[in-house]
């Protein structure tokens, strides 16, 4: 510790955070700054990174964990560069060194990178002691991209704008999912660039489709399952269609929703119960449609952190 420090900063920092899945994605037009209107379903899923934050002189940042090699140069870490606005905002002095533990898929349209953000924007300004009003840490989160918002707020909210104006959705009971994980990510740009091919007039403006929102106010996973929607899914099928192969192969077995995560290519499947999901998973794994298949449950709480 310097002299500099507070008395009280911890020596490390843990904070966990899940990922999130969009059980509606409504896409408008493309505004003037280059993004499209969102209205949108988030549910956050019990598949975390992990940031562990410790004093340093400098910001410096490492990766592990299975999709480790994926992640891209430091600079654009959404960890580092959260870090980063802290420290210029709040004209911190200390440095850092952030190590993440991945498990959120890289470009999955899970929000990985965007929870990394919220989860390290939490781990400084404990490790600093910068005691930030909530609504300023939920500005920064803002600025740092529009799903870092709700990767601190978890459990289940609407997003407007570009997803980062958030209100909390009411939702009973506990979702059981099976999410397909792909081997290889997609371009977010790319997706969104060929819905602007395939709509090319004016779009409406986007909506959350109210039966989604009854249905999950009343914990019924069926209903759930049948209002599941993304506006994105003819965009993400033109550019990959085996997405088409491995919707089918979870409603084949027995999925009572099937819908691709954000911008893809991750592919969340619903069952009715925890039993159900085990099975589906199971089944999955024998016909090879994904890299990957993983059981997980939501709504569950946004980025925390983690006692000791
Ligand atoms: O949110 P992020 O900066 O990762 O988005 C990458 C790109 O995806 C944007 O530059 C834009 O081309 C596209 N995008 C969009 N509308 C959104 C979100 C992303 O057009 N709401």
């Amino acid at each position: 510790m310097t002299a500099a420090e507070p008395l009280d900063a911890p020596e490390r920092v843990r904070v966990t955070v899940p990922g999130k899945i969009n059980l509606a994605l409504m896409v408008g037009g493309r505004r003037a700054d280059g993004y499209h209107e969102l209205a949108t379903l988030f549910q956050a899923v019990s598949l975390y990174d992990e940031v562990t934050a410790t004093p340093a002189k400098d910001i410096t940042c490492t990766v592990t964990g299975a999709v480790a090699r994926q992640v891209g140069p430091m600079e654009q870490n959404l960890a580092y560069r959260a870090a980063r606005l802290l420290r210029t905002e709040l004209g911190v002095r200390e440095g850092v060194h952030l190590s993440l533990t991945k498990r959120i898929p890289v470009a999955g349209g899970m929000a990985g990178g965007s929870a990394d953000g919220a989860a390290a924007l939490l781990a400084c300004a404990r490790l600093w002691d910068l005691r930030l009003a909530q609504e300023d840490l939920y500005d920064l989160a803002a600025s740092l991209g529009a799903d870092v918002p709700f990767a601190l707020m978890g459990g289940c909210a609407v997003g407007l704008g570009r997803g980062e104006r958030l209100t909390p959705a009411l939702s009973r009971g506990t979702y059981h999912w099976v999410l397909a994980i792909a081997n290889q990510g997609m371009s977010t740009p790319a997706v969104f660039a060929r819905f602007d091919e395939l709509n090319p007039g004016p779009v409406p403006a986007p909506v959350v489709p109210p039966a989604l929102m009854m249905a999950l106010a009343a914990g019924d996973p069926v209903r759930v399952g049948a209002a599941l929607a993304n506006d994105l899914w003819p965009a993400a099928y033109s550019l990959n269609p085996s997405l088409q192969t491995t919707l089918a192969a979870g409603r084949a077995a027995g999925a009572i929703g099937a819908i691709v995560s954000g911008s893809g290519p991750t592919v969340a499947l619903l069952a009715p119960d925890a039993a159900a999901a085990t099975d589906l998973a199971v089944e999955l794994s024998t016909r090879e449609v994904a890299h990957e298949v993983r059981v997980v449950t939501g709504p569950v709480p946004g980025a925390t952190v983690l006692p000791g």
